[in-house]
């Protein structure tokens, strides 16, 4: 729903026909081979983004498994990043990466729970591998309570506008 939210607010006339939709959990991808690196459509889709969209739930604390074999098939050294004698180097800067978290406790800074965190961090270092600072719409505290998950959504649709101006 969030995701679906900020491709709405974002999408624009000009974007016309030139829009990818992927549903990972419809239509996974299979785990990464070293066969499956022969298959660049994943690859190609990405480089030739410039905005990306992503619902990221949080399952057993971390992402789906459905978004860690998408995201291992754009991680690809030459094309993606690669390492130079100062380190690692992100090769695919200049993109908008946009993540929809949504998650059924807390997890946020300060709360007894902030150590097992590991979507937000992990997609935050993975996208800043490749050269990209993802940008987050946090949604919370979906299972605690009927009014907790509508004060949550509301506030995330809220971010979404921001994200959109
Ligand atoms: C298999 C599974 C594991 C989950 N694990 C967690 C978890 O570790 N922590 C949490 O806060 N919420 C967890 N949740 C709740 C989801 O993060 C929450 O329902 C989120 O809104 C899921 O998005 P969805 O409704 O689009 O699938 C889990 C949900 C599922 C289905």
């Amino acid at each position: 729903m969030l995701s679906a939210k900020i491709f709405e607010q974002l999408k624009t006339a000009q974007w016309g026909e030139q829009i990818v939709y992927r549903d990972l959990a419809a239509d996974p991808l299979p785990h990464l081979t070293l066969d499956a690196f022969a298959d660049t459509t994943v690859l190609d889709e990405f480089l030739a983004a410039d905005t990306i969209v992503i619902g990221a739930p949080m399952y057993n604390f971390g992402i789906p498994s459905q978004l860690k074999a998408w995201f291992d098939r754009i991680a690809i050294a030459g094309k993606t990043f690669r390492y130079t004698e100062k380190g690692p180097e992100g090769l695919a800067g200049g993109k908008r990466v946009i993540i929809a978290l949504a998650r059924g406790g807390f997890y946020s800074k300060g709360t007894p729970t902030a150590e097992f965190e590991f979507v937000e961090r992990y997609l935050k270092a993975a996208f800043n591998f490749l050269g990209i600072e993802p940008e987050f719409v946090l949604a919370e505290g979906l299972a605690i309570s009927p009014e907790h998950r509508e004060q949550s959504l509301q506030q995330a649709l809220g971010e979404t506008l921001r994200l959109a101006a």
